[in-house]
């Protein structure tokens, strides 16, 4: 008989995992207490970025990202293949712009890592850089050119994704509020508030921002806590070339999606699980952001929002199963990256699953790794 699994969270990540368990034949339950991607998921700019954002040096995690990457073109066409539903996917490359003299030490050695490990990153200055990217301010001294890095329209991702799963059988069950687990042991049992009861024999949590709740219950550690992204976007105008690259840099990136929408981003606020924007997250953003792209000057975001990243103590998402209690598996805390991360946290989800030991390497996401609670 085919084992069921129930799937903890609507989110990017419960819904790419549950997408790759179902594709594997297995019966799958999604159970999400609001809306499938209401959270960091579709409020996410759908960077493609592992390079741009892991600067310091290449370890377990820029691996983690880097092998997310490189799943993504095949990933990617299953998922529209399956869900018979489109979205951008854009192999634009980024910029990672600096101002000054002093960066440049910092620049090359960033694109002598990145060549060591599958990029083809090249220092652009004066002519070429302008050339490659006419909206940049004159300012900009140099950047960081990695081809290799792309960017989804993430909501309609993940809106693909919620498609792709139904496609293949997968239950989704909404708007579910508290939902409380019961044994885990002989089998998996949840509960929701409304009284929809489920049952499974295996459990994949993926609970994003929230995932600490279950820290009591699971007797280890989840410390993951909300980080905001508040976020902004520009209307094309006629008169604009548009931007060819993700363009990054220490303060934000730049992103153009189709139909020219300029995304800007992100702050890093701690302000527990409140989404609303503030004055002065969006100032600080159009400040940076005309200073990057002058043509921005006087113009005023059409769009203003915000989504809760994951964030773990040590930066890195936990994902696997715990020791503890076998039916059980994490696969939360993946910060900035959960949409980078979606493929590779599925495919080492459904591996684990079928009972297959992840490599070595991703000893460093092991979910029990921050001790008892
Ligand atoms: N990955 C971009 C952000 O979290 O803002």
């Amino acid at each position: 008989m085919k084992q069921r699994i129930l799937v903890m969270g609507g989110g990017v990540i419960g819904l790419a995992s549950a997408f790759e368990l179902a594709g594997r034949g297995y019966e799958v339950t999604v159970l999400e207490a609001g809306r499938c991607g209401g959270q960091a998921s579709g409020a996410a700019a759908g960077m493609l970025a592992p390079y741009s954002e892991n600067l310091e040096s290449p370890d377990d995690f820029f691996q983690l990202c880097r092998a997310s990457l490189e799943l993504y073109p095949e990933w990617q066409r299953r998922v529209r293949q399956v869900s018979a539903c489109g979205f951008e996917y854009t192999a634009s490359g980024s910029l990672y712009a600096v101002c000054h003299e002093a960066d440049m030490l910092a620049l090359e050695s960033r694109r002598l890592w990145q060549r060591e490990h599958g990029s083809s990153a090249e220092i652009l200055e004066g002519d070429r850089l302008f050339a490659a990217e006419a909206q940049l301010s004159r300012q900009v001294r140099a950047a960081l050119w990695t081809p290799e890095e792309s960017h989804v329209y993430a909501p309609d991702y993940v809106k693909a994704l919620e498609q792709g799963c139904r496609r293949l059988g997968v239950q989704i069950e909404e708007d579910l509020g508290g939902i409380r687990l019961g044994d885990l042991d002989e089998r998996i049992e949840a509960a929701a508030a409304d009284g929809r009861f489920f049952t499974g024999d295996q459990l994949v949590i993926a609970a994003g921002a929230w995932a600490g709740e279950w820290s009591g219950l699971l007797g280890i550690r989840i410390p993951v806590r909300p980080i905001r992204g508040q976020i902004c976007a520009y209307r094309a105008e006629g008169s604009d070339p548009p931007l060819r690259h993700m363009v990054f840099s220490s303060q934000g990136y730049l992103v153009q999606k189709e139909g020219g929408t300029l995304v800007c981003g992100a702050s890093e606020d701690m302000a527990g699980f409140d989404t609303s924007v503030t004055e002065r997250g969006i100032d600080r953003l159009i400040h940076w952001n005309k200073k990057m792209i002058p043509a921005l000057e006087g113009r005023k975001p059409f769009h203003r929002w915000a989504g809760l990243r994951p964030a773990t103590q040590d930066g890195a998402p936990l994902i696997g199963r715990l020791q503890g209690h076998p039916r059980v598996l994490l696969a939360v805390g993946h910060y900035r990256n959960g949409i980078l991360l979606s493929p590779v946290t599925a495919k080492l989800t459904a591996d684990c699953i079928d009972g297959r030991a992840l490599p070595a390497w991703c000893a460093a996401f092991r979910p029990e790794r921050f001790g008892p609670v």
